[in-house]
């Protein structure tokens, strides 16, 4: 037997290309910049209103006054859309959730405002009923309590179209019924509204990450034991995420979105991989209340863990994310 002797030095060296952070900053692949972030807020009725999450620390409801200097904040950050939920007063929930029509409505008020003040910077609604139903499921319900696709479809095309009407730049169908998209391009089409742009929710888990969030639009109470699996996709599931991109791609969406957003990177990619079109990832509101809880009670460290969650997206083949960090990540990323 011919033994070999043992080579002097390792045949490669990868350290060479971590050794100093200049040559960190040159071979890096991915980065996150402002222009990336999308920042989910909440609004609600009245004036000089600022009402704490408690399950999203450093999230507010805030009244349209105490918005529209966040919105400037926003601008000024570089940070490209603003995405507005709705936590509508309870006496306006109705089981069909016609208050989602009004033109006059909170979300319709507060699209035009925005767009009158800063029309530079773009801003993004939700299609969805969960704000204004007194069941909080996002459409409708029969007799069984079997949430009913395509009378939801027609009312979620009338609520698309009051937001487009009001100005809004995005609409994004949130709700996960079968042929929304179609429908809602097509009304904004034959309504002369052609570039209104959509970003569906095309791969959105029945996740119980959305718990802050159902909190901060005031649904978790009335949803009580319920959930949404008979809409929303099953976390086991992988290959369906892609046919729900594909009908949504050719329904007319111009961009798509995998919710939530870490526990599901692996979905981004291939999304990404086989689509290749605009992809958006949403860090959900139990993803932020985790890293926030952590790092409040001294475990991780905040601003690295935030930054470095951000960036995973960007690796995974993202183009954007929704998080309630937008900001605050920004604004490192400004300084
Ligand atoms: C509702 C909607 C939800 C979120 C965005 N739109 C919650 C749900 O489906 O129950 C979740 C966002 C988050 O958790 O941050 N249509």
């Amino acid at each position: 037997m011919h033994l070999q002797s043992p080579a002097p030095f390792p045949q490669n060296r990868p350290r060479r290309l971590r050794r100093d952070a200049f040559t960190r900053n040159l071979v890096r692949e991915n980065a996150v910049t402002p222009h990336d972030l999308i920042y989910p807020v909440f609004v609600h009725e009245g004036s000089q209103r600022r009402e704490a999450v408690t399950s999203m620390p450093g999230v507010d409801r805030l009244s349209l006054d105490l918005l529209l200097p966040v919105a400037e904040d926003c601008a000024r950050l570089g940070i490209p859309v603003l995405a507005l939920f709705p936590a509508i007063d309870p006496s306006l929930k109705t089981p069909d959730g016609k208050e989602a029509l009004n033109p006059d409505g909170l979300i319709p008020r507060v699209v035009r405002a925005l767009k009158k003040e800063f029309p530079q910077l773009g801003v993004m609604t939700d299609v969805a009923l969960d704000p204004y139903t007194s069941h909080g499921q996002d459409g409708v319900l029969d007799d069984t309590g079997y949430i009913i696709n395509d009378e939801t479809v027609e009312i979620l095309t009338g609520q698309a179209l009051t937001h487009a009407e009001a100005g809004v730049d995005i609409v994004a169908p949130s709700d996960m019924m079968d042929g929304r998209i179609g429908a809602i391009r097509e009304a904004l089409e034959v309504q002369g509204h052609i570039h209104t742009r959509i970003m569906a929710y095309s791969a959105k888990y029945a996740s119980a990450f959305y718990g802050p969030f159902r909190d901060a639009v005031g649904t978790r109470g009335a949803l009580g034991k319920a959930d949404k699996n008979v809409y929303q996709m099953d976390p086991g599931n992988s290959d369906e995420a892609l046919r729900e991109v594909a009908i949504d791609i050719a329904e007319g969406a111009d961009m798509v979105m995998v919710k939530p957003g870490m526990p599901y990177l692996d979905i981004v990619r291939r999304v990404k991989d086989e689509f290749k079109v605009p992809t958006f990832a949403y860090q959900v509101s139990g993803e932020y209340a985790m890293i926030k809880a952590a790092a409040a009670n001294g475990w991780l460290d905040h601003d690295a863990v935030m930054m470095e969650s951000l960036l995973a997206f960007k690796r995974a083949g993202a183009d954007g994310v929704l998080t309630y960090f937008a900001r605050d990540a920004a604004r490192l990323l400004t300084k």
